[in-house]
């Protein structure tokens, strides 16, 4: 298992039966996830869809797979504008103040920031953290990297 997630991991998805399903999505999420596409050149909207639901299965079966002491980083992008989400930020660090070794943040513009926070702990307890960072609304991205403490 890898110590950090990659997109590039080998997909080993049964993909023969296609299903249609239908989603409601906010615009803006939706023209964000439109520009996106065009960016990296995708032929069609499905195909996109497809790719960012292997590359969220592919996370979460990574995240779920990492077990033990770890020693790792938590990157997080948020929206300060958010009503609440700093406090709610901050309550969480202080509810894991014994896994957060230490935090640094920087004010990206107007409206983002972004915020490093060194952790250590049981993987359990780490990826608690980051997933819990992850459910609050405004929060733009959550990355985890960490590293096994034996050895
Ligand atoms: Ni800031």
């Amino acid at each position: 298992m890898p110590d950090t997630f990659s997109d590039s991991d080998v997909d080993d998805l049964q993909e023969n039966d296609l299903s249609r399903i239908g989603v409601s999505l906010p615009s803006n999420l939706l023209s964000s996830f439109d520009q996106i596409l065009k960016t990296r050149g995708y032929s069609s909207r499905s195909e996109g869809i497809r790719d960012a639901i292997r590359s969220y299965i592919r996370y979460y079966k990574w995240m779920a797979d990492m077990t033990g002491p770890r020693q790792g980083v938590i990157t997080i992008v948020y929206d300060h504008h958010q009503r609440g989400l700093i406090a709610s930020i901050t309550d969480i660090q202080h509810d894991y103040m014994e896994v957060i070794q230490a935090s640094l943040h920087s004010h990206v513009s107007h409206s983002r920031c972004v915020e490093v926070l060194l952790v250590k702990g049981d993987a359990k307890e780490v990826k608690e953290v980051a997933e819990r960072l992850m459910a609050q609304k405004g929060v733009e991205t959550v990355k985890l990297t960490t590293i096994p403490l034996e050895g």
